[in-house]
């Protein structure tokens, strides 16, 4: 740390990847070192080789839940952990005396400005040492980590504390970049920078894609923080304008999952691709339920009296494109009156998920609650991920959505398609077999009366 309270960074050259090294931090020469820690790199980039437990949670904080959201996590033994924003609350910390707000500005209407306030960062770095002195954290940024200040600043504390390999990935910019892991090339957006398709990032997100080689890394994962699809009455649509900028790029290039946070809960979606089931979408999943300082959301849009107005959930970045849905059962309506069709499972539970990819076909992903009692069996909601690449060719430029027509609401894997694919398939053979039968037997009675 330096008396500036920036951080000091020291890339490390020369390592290798699937290795474990140990080192100590401090000045030698001063016999003021650290202890001993150790840490694995990634294992290199193919089809055959994956991270051993890719640890997914967001909105952490550092609250009573946090610490139970953190020892469960440890406990899990990851081997990467995806910090998808809002990370340590400090941006409010003071104002609200380490209390939260669960609307800012509704409670504090004259801050001009939100706090960056220093040692609450650096709490949050030492309660978090233990876990990342010995295991990756990749973040990407949060609306909490925005932090204006004076003179048109902002993420001086998230740039300042965290390195991201942005020119190894070509991005050249900290708040968006990617990388390999094993067979998984992780992609992480920046949703309160440019992201709209005359934009550097969309640039660079094209160019990513179009380099990654799905036969070195099959699995091709993504996050960012607010969700696109989100049932709950908190920021719903709020960032409906990155999804219409970006989505259709990602579909086109098969992505698998979808990581956000920023809700303050659990939820899964079936595959979807533009508010309608798609056995070639992504799995959405929102895991903004890490420990947070303001609170849990509980309401869902759907719930009588819950949809929020179009004036709410206004982005702190970007535009805003709330919009009546097309088609469905919520035609023409802005709000769903059950849970969408697109909403697979929603909990308003504190936690954080594990996802273990086995091989390029299968990932199971599983979401632990913090209030159960924990072990091996502690699930609130596990589900295999299954990639199927033959049913969804990757045509680069054709958008064309490949719906699941004979989807239903539980049609939530390519898999469970596939396999309602093959039953229609067997209806209409048995079809076709009984329609020869009846001619059969005709033509015999015929050719008996003759
Ligand atoms: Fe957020």
């Amino acid at each position: 740390m330096t008396a500036d309270n920036g951080c000091r960074q020291y890339p490390i050259e020369g390592l290798k990847l699937g290795k474990r090294y140990y080192y100590k931090c401090g000045d030698s020469s001063l016999k003021a070192l650290s202890k001993e820690h150790t840490f694995e790199t990634f294992p290199s980039s193919s089809p055959n080789m994956y991270p051993r437990r890719i640890a997914v949670v967001g909105d952490l904080g550092l609250t009573g839940n946090t610490t139970t959201t953190i020892d469960h996590l440890s406990q899990n033994n990851p081997s990467i952990f995806l910090m998808v924003g809002d990370l340590s609350y400090a941006n409010q910390y003071l104002t609200t005396g380490g209390k939260g707000a669960p609307c800012f500005s509704c409670a504090f209407p004259d801050a001009p400005i939100r706090e960056t306030y220093q040692p609450r960062w650096d709490g949050w770095g030492r309660f978090m040492e233990p876990l990342t002195s010995k295991i990756p954290m990749m973040v990407i940024e949060g609306n909490h980590e925005i932090e204006p200040q004076v003179g048109g600043m902002s993420f001086k504390s998230y740039l300042a504390r965290f390195a991201v390999p942005s020119e190894e990935c070509g991005s050249n910019s900290s708040f968006y970049y990617s990388f390999n892991a094993g067979g998984v090339h992780f992609i992480m957006l920046g949703a309160y920078v440019d992201y709209n398709q005359s934009g550097a990032q969309y640039a660079w997100l094209k160019a990513d894609l179009h380099q990654v080689d799905r036969q070195v890394t099959p699995w091709l994962v993504a996050a960012w923080h607010p969700p696109w699809y989100n049932s709950y009455s908190s920021h719903y649509q709020e960032f409906e304008c990155m999804r219409q900028e970006m989505e259709a790029l990602l579909y086109q290039h098969g992505v698998d999952i979808v990581f956000s946070g920023h809700v303050h809960a659990y939820e899964r979606m079936n595959r979807v691709f533009n508010y309608t089931l798609d056995r070639c979408g992504p799995v959405y999943i929102t895991v903004g339920d890490g420990g947070n300082i303001e609170q849990i959301d509980i309401d869902h849009a759907d719930d009588p009296g819950k949809c929020p107005s179009k004036s709410a959930n206004i982005p702190e970045f970007g535009g805003v494109c709330h919009l009546n849905f097309s088609s469905g059962p919520a035609k023409g309506k802005f709000c769903w009156e059950q849970q969408p069709e697109w909403s697979a499972f929603r909990e308003s539970s504190f936690g954080h998920g594990i996802l273990e990819v086995i091989n390029s076909t299968y990932a199971l992903w599983t979401w632990h609650r913090n209030q159960d009692i924990y072990g091996e069996n502690s699930s609130g909601d596990q589900i295999y991920i299954v990639r199927q690449p033959e049913l969804c060719l990757m045509n680069i430029g054709d958008v064309t959505p490949r719906t699941c027509s004979y989807s239903s609401p539980q049609c939530s894997s390519s898999n469970q398609c596939a396999s309602q694919g093959v039953q229609y398939i067997y209806l209409f053979s048995l079809l076709i077999i009984g329609s020869l039968c009846v001619i059969l037997g005709e033509l015999w009675k015929t050719m008996f009366f003759w």
